[in-house]
């Protein structure tokens, strides 16, 4: 955990903003994978880890707006418990390590928000993403399990984004720390990215290096000679020569923050002349995503200008034509580009995305387009110091899509579909990078990744 004062503050901030009622944040329980107690890997809510820092299941947080005051519902573990799990920390020091002295076994939870609902106080809650949860808000507040996401507060939403869009030092640091064993990983899975070896046994061991560092990936590992597929999660492939590695794989930190880095490898080690030319394409447009980040501008706006050079790179090719600024704006490269250009990143992957996507990523200023490929933007408003987001540019040839595209007869003035054809066996390329925004620019966090044509293929040597 942080220093108490941490989440005593982040509280105080989140009062300001809210004004009125009590702010219910329902920690995560223990999640069964096939009896009550084989659970899965514990995760708690990083809502909860945001403003409570506690790490374990079975708590709930309250704060008290009108009167002032935090409260911790949660109960000490019992002698059965100890034994199979050793000795805890109790309710009360777990409390006060959280910066308050009000705790309370779990039981009185109830009453707590009963009593609020009674005297008509405001009740905020964000939206549920687990069947336990929305159980037992409904058990709390008496919503219908069925209408519980339709009465979470966007107050609450509103106030919760804006403190956890800007990242304090110290979370930076986490930030860092976790994209310094992303280095690991991703340089080790580049010298495993030989031919004959399975994309399975790779994989393994990138997600053994998070492990060893005491916590597991930030979420599951992508790793694949098949990258036009965007998540593709099947690891039974055996690598062989001419194929693209594409790895997508982060770490979590002990603090549960998260990194998440993309690198594309040459199985085999050297980049053919038709991978380096689609590779420095993807590459230029992550550079010139990157120099343009800073606050105040739109990475909408970036999003457009790097889809600009990924559609004049496959024009220099021969795979596109025509006008580029009317071929992006009409959304023709989204044949190649068909993802966003990034998103926040924190204590969740895709940070805050359980509050609702456009509450993170827009704002009365900037609306999501409903255009393919922009679409899938999660992050269009402007950028202010502090945002934490991933830079993650690709290239992809993606056969289904093609061929839709192909037989609607879709843009035939900015795509040569005669030689998109041939690179039907490409697969994809994607660089990823996780950047800060800082006060006049961005900096790319954590130990440098290899890149470039040349630092890959020099890693790869060794
Ligand atoms: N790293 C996976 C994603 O950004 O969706
Ligand atoms: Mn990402």
């Amino acid at each position: 955990m942080f220093e108490s004062d941490v989440y005593k503050e982040r509280r105080k901030k989140l009062r300001e903003e809210i004004k009125s009622g009590v702010i219910l944040l329902p920690g995560n329980g223990e999640s069964p994978m096939n009896y009550p107690s084989n659970a899965y890997h514990f995760r708690q809510d990083s809502t909860f880890l945001y403003f409570f820092g506690i790490d374990q299941p079975g708590l709930a947080g309250i704060i008290d707006v009108d009167n002032n005051e935090d409260y911790l519902f949660g109960d000490d573990t019992d002698l059965a418990s100890v034994i199979w799990m050793g000795p805890q920390p109790s309710i009360k020091e777990l409390g006060l390590k959280a910066g308050l002295n009000k705790t309370f076994p779990y039981s009185k939870l109830e009453k707590a928000v009963k009593d609020a609902v009674e005297k008509k106080r405001n009740v905020h809650f964000l939206p549920v993403y687990r069947a336990e949860n929305i159980i037992l808000i409904e058990k709390l507040t008496g919503i219908h399990h069925s209408e519980v996401n339709s009465n979470i507060s966007r107050d609450l939403i509103r106030a919760v984004v804006k403190l956890r869009s800007v990242k304090e030092p110290n979370e930076i640091a986490e930030i860092e720390k976790a994209v310094n064993v992303a280095y690991e990983m991703h340089t080790t899975a580049m010298k495993l990215a030989m031919p004959g070896v399975y994309e399975k046994e790779i994989a393994g061991r990138i997600e053994g290096i998070s492990l060893s560092h005491g916590t597991p990936v930030s979420f599951p590992v992508i790793l694949t000679i098949n990258g036009h597929i965007l998540h593709n999660h099947y690891h039974g492939n055996m690598l062989r020569e001419g194929r693209m590695m594409v790895t997508d794989a982060g770490h979590e930190t002990s603090m549960r923050y998260a990194s998440d880095i993309t690198r594309s490898v040459p199985v085999g080690g050297k980049f053919s002349e038709r991978q380096k030319e689609i590779y420095e394409i993807v590459l230029q447009a992550l550079v010139q995503a990157t120099a343009m980040t800073r606050p105040g501008v739109p990475n909408r706006d970036i999003h457009i200008e790097a889809s600009a050079i990924i559609t004049s790179g496959l024009k220099d090719i021969g795979l596109m034509k025509g006008d580029v600024g009317e071929a992006v704006a009409r959304g023709a490269h989204a044949l190649f580009f068909p993802h966003g250009l990034g998103h926040m990143m924190g204590l969740d992957v895709h940070d805050m995305e359980g509050l609702g996507e456009d509450y993170v990523g827009y704002d009365d200023e900037i609306k999501r387009s409903d255009i393919f490929g922009l679409k899938g933007l999660r992050l269009g408003r402007r950028l202010q110091e502090g945002f934490v987001l991933t830079i993650e540019p690709g290239i992809y040839f993606i056969p289904p899509l093609i061929d839709k595209w192909r037989d609607e007869k879709k843009f035939p003035e900015f795509i040569n579909y005669e030689k998109v054809e041939s690179y039907k066996d490409f697969g994809g390329i994607r660089i990823e990078d996780d950047v800060l925004v800082t006060a006049d620019g961005s900096r790319v966090l954590g130990k440098p990744v290899p890149k470039t044509v040349n630092e890959i293929e020099k890693t790869m040597e060794s």
